[in-house]
C-alpha cells in the first residue's frame, strides 16, 4: 500500500525514523521489499514481525534517468503485487521544480522533495512554496531542504553551510512544505567524516526547539559506510580507503530530536558492490549474471532489515497499518 510520508511520520514522530533507501533497479528493488518485510531469505514465506517495517521508496533523477522511469513504477507497483502486506511511500528524492511536477502529475508519486537549498533563503522559499501549492492540489506532500550538506572533500562543513534553527521556523511558515531536509553535519556519499567530525546533535536540538511542535525533521547523506562492508569491497581489489560514514548509534537519538526520515543509498551501494566483487573474485569462471544476483538481494535484505532494527522502524508495520485504519 502506498501512503504519502506524511502518514508515516505521523506514527514515527519522537520514536523511530523512517527509512528512506535509493532504488535504481529489480536486484535493489526486491531486496528492500524483502528486508522491510524482515523476508531476509530469499525462500522466507512468512512476514517477520518482529522486523517488518514501513519504509520510503526514494527514486533519484539519476535513477530516472539510468533507463527509462517508467520502469521504475512498473517494478515498485509489482513489488507491490508480490509483497501485498508492505506500507510505503514514493519520494521523488532531490528534484527540480521542473521534475517534481512530473511526479505530482504522475499520479505514482506521493511525496516529491523539491531541493532548492542552493538558492539564497527568500528564492528557496519561493521555489519551494510554487512546488507545494501544485503538490497538495493532488493529495502530495512535500519535503524542502534548507541548509547545504556538506563533504569533508570540499571543505565546506562548517557553520555557514548548517541550517540555521531561526530560519527553519521561518522557512517552514512561508513555503508550507510537510517536512525538512536540515544540514546538521552529514554529507552523501561514503566520505563523511574526518577526525572529531560527526552529526550536529546541537544543532538539531534548536532546530527541533525552533520549528512547530511535531514538524518533521529529515537527515539526508546518513549511511554508516560499515566498516566490515568497505573492508570486505577492499579485500576484494576496491579502493576505499578512509571510507566513513554516520553512526548507526546517532540515528534513534536523532528520531527522538524530530528526525522521522533517515536517508540512505551509498550504504546499498556499498553491499551490492562487495558482493558482485567477492562474487567474481570467487568463481573467475562464472560469467552469469544470476548467481551474484541472486546473493546481492539476500544480503540487501538482510542489510535493510538490520538497518530498520537500528532506526527503530522494525516492527513497526502493524502498528502503522493499525493507525491507519487499514
Ligand atoms: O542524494 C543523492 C542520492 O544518493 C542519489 O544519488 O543521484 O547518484 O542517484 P544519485
Ligand atoms: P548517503 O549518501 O549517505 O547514502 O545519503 C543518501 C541521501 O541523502 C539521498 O538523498
Ligand atoms: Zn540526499
Amino acid at each position: 500500500m502506498i501512503v504519502t510520508t506524511k502518514e508515516l511520520f505521523k506514527h514515527a514522530y519522537g520514536n523511530y525514523a523512517v527509512g528512506a533507501y535509493n532504488i535504481n533497479n529489480l536486484e535493489q528493488t526486491v531486496g528492500l521489499f524483502r528486508g522491510n518485510l524482515g523476508k531476509a531469505a530469499s525462500n522466507a514465506d512468512n512476514v517477520d514481525t518482529s522486523k517488518a517495517a514501513p519504509f520510503i521508496i526514494q527514486i533519484s533523477r539519476g535513477a530516472r534517468d539510468y533507463t527509462d522511469k517508467r520502469f521504475l513504477e512498473a517494478m515498485i507497483r509489482t513489488a507491490e503485487e508480490v509483497f501485498p502486506e508492505v506500507i510505503f511511500a514514493v519520494h521523488l528524492d532531490h528534484g527540480t521544480e521542473e521534475v517534481c511536477y512530473d511526479c505530482i502529475e504522475s499520479g505514482f508519486y506521493s511525496s516529491v522533495m523539491i531541493d532548492a537549498s542552493h538558492h539564497e533563503f527568500e528564492k528557496n522559499i519561493e521555489i519551494t512554496r510554487r512546488v507545494v501549492e501544485r503538490a497538495h492540489a493532488k493529495g502530495i506532500v512535500v519535503e524542502a531542504e534548507l541548509g547545504q550538506l556538506g563533504g569533508v572533500e570540499e571543505d565546506v562543513v562548517g557553520s555557514v553551510c548548517l541550517t540555521q534553527p531561526d530560519q527553519a521556523a521561518e522557512f517552514i511558515e512561508k513555503s508550507g512544505c510537510d517536512s525538512l531536509a536540515v544540514a546538521i553535519g552529514t554529507s552523501h556519499g561514503a566520505y563523511k567524516f574526518s577526525g572529531s567530525q560527526g552529526l550536529r546533535v546541537d544543532v538539531l536540538e534548536k532546530i527541533q526547539k525552533a520549528v512547530p511542535k511535531n514538524f518533521p525533521l529529515v537527515m539526508h547523506g546518513s549511511s554508516s559506510v560499515p566498516k566490515e562492508w568497505v573492508d570486505r569491497i577492499n579485500a576484494a581489489g576496491g579502493k576505499l580507503a578512509n571510507a566513513s560514514g554516520v553512526d548507526e548509534n546517532q540515528y534513534l537519538p536523532a528520531a527522538k530530536l524530530g528526525v522521522c526520515k533517515i536517508n540512505i543509498d551509498t550504504d546499498g551501494r556499498l553491499v551490492w558492490c562487495a558482493i558482485h566483487r567477492e562474487s567474481f573474485r570467487d568463481d573467475p569462471a562464472n560469467f552469469d549474471l544470476r548467481p551474484p544476483g541472486k546473493k546481492f538481494m539476500a544480503a540487501y535484505a538482510q542489510y535493510i532489515a538490520h538497518k530498520n532494527g537500528k532506526l527503530g522502524s522494525a516492527g513497526q508495520l502493524e502498528s502503522v497499518r493499525k493507525s491507519l485504519g487499514k
